[in-house]
């Protein structure tokens, strides 16, 4: 006899850097666990060793040079390996996996930060991607300014090297938070916005009041 296999859920968490998704995203997995269920956490760029080391080329600060369209291969480099050696395995097993960042993150920073348009990132989604979406996107909504103020001082409190990102503009950011934004007007179904302004506590019934409706 066969035992029955768990409905697999896939669900990323979207937003700008600082806005506090990688916490709420480790507080989702502690709080599906102990319902019992498998969960996989991910973070793009990485996840799988190799993508580790796609992930330490793209946010080194000296990589001043990497130019728009290495920059995005790398990033769907990164992503058709945790796709093809965690997602979909643990996808196939009936597990749940949460992605810190996924697809939107290349079209938001890629399309529309760097300006390479919705049409790349869509060609080589089907390259790395083959047809994989998440079910379920939670944004976790911060506003530009707020948010390279908090990267920053995080930057500061303990200075490391992945810094590449933060270093750029104001105006980048801005950028990036009107194309999350055009994501979630586009696609309402899956792509839920959480106001990530408030304390960790309220975003953690937010999300769950969302999640809960899936598992
Ligand atoms: P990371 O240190 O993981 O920050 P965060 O906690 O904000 O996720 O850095 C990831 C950086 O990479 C972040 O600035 C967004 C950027 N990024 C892209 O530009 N494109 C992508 O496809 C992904 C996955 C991330």
């Amino acid at each position: 006899m066969r035992l029955p296999v768990d409905k697999p859920l896939f669900i990323t968490f979207e937003g700008m850097d600082g806005s506090g998704k990688t916490t709420q995203m480790h507080r989702l997995a502690a709080r599906l666990r102990s319902m019992g269920r498998t969960v996989l956490e991910t973070a793009e760029p990485g996840g799988p060793p190799i993508a580790m080391k796609i992930r330490r080329i793209l946010l080194d600060a000296a990589n001043q040079e990497l130019s728009p369209v290495a920059e995005i291969l790398l990033y769907f480099a990164s992503r058709a390996q945790n796709v093809d050696e965690w997602i979909s395995p643990a996808l196939s097993r009936g597990e749940i996996v949460l992605s810190d960042r996924f697809t939107d993150s290349s079209l938001v920073y890629q399309g529309g930060g760097r300006n390479l348009g919705a049409d790349a990132v869509a060609a080589l989604e089907r390259i790395a991607c083959r047809g994989l979406k998440p079910d379920l996107t939670l944004l976790v909504d911060v506003d530009a300014e707020s948010s390279l103020a908090r990267a920053r001082a995080r930057n500061a409190a303990a200075p490391h090297c992945e810094t590449r990102l933060d270093d750029e503009s104001i105006e980048f950011h801005r950028a990036v938070w009107h194309a999350y934004h055009a994501l979630a007007a586009a696609e309402p179904k899956r792509v839920k916005i959480v106001d990530g302004r408030t304390d960790i506590d309220t975003i953690e019934r937010a999300v769950w009041q969302i999640v809960s409706a899936y598992v």
